[in-house]
């Protein structure tokens, strides 16, 4: 299951329960953090207006607006917050892959729409966006091409 997961960016109309989402979400809660500090904050938004405004908001992430839901991943300005929101952001993909639905990482920090996402949201002052994660029951079944295993495994030494 873990090898299947792919970026998803077509979804079917149908609703995701709330506690399927709710479970995604807890998987993300769950994710390794330094030091443990937990410094993140999930906003899952599922109304169609936010959620076009958001898309719209992004410049690569304009099928958001056709997701049923989206868990907005943000974080406190910590130490480590990127790693922390991004370990958070990729148990999110994969539960959400164990669950049958399909999902997508759309930027996120560095992004110049990073602030705008954020006041949308209702993010605390000083909080980051880690990454927009639209999820739906997929429409797709997108192939990628992967660099093979024995041209990135190392034993020992490069
Ligand atoms: C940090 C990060 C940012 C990404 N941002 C976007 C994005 O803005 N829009 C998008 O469609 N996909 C985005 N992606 C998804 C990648 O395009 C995708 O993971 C990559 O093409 C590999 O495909 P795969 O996920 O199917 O293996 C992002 C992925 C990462 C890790």
């Amino acid at each position: 299951m873990l090898k299947t997961r792919r970026a998803v960016r077509a979804y079917k109309r149908e609703p995701v329960p709330e506690n399927i989402i709710e479970d995604i979400v807890d998987c993300g809660r769950l994710a390794a953090t330094a030091v443990n500090i937990q410094p993140w904050e999930f906003v899952v938004v599922t109304d169609p207006d936010a959620l076009h405004r958001i898309a719209k908001a992004t410049d690569y992430g304009g099928f958001i607006a056709d997701a049923p839901a989206c868990v907005v991943v943000i974080c406190r300005d910590t130490k480590y917050y990127l790693e922390d929101g991004s370990a958070a952001t990729e148990s999110i993909l994969l539960a959400a892959r164990a669950h049958g639905l399909g999902s997508c990482w759309v930027a996120g920090d560095k992004k110049p729409y990073a602030a705008e996402i954020c006041r949308l949201v209702g993010a605390p002052p000083g909080y980051k966006l880690i990454s927009l994660i639209p999820i739906g029951y997929p429409a797709e079944s997108p192939e990628k091409a992967k660099r093979p295993l024995s041209d990135v495994l190392h034993w020992q030494k490069y």
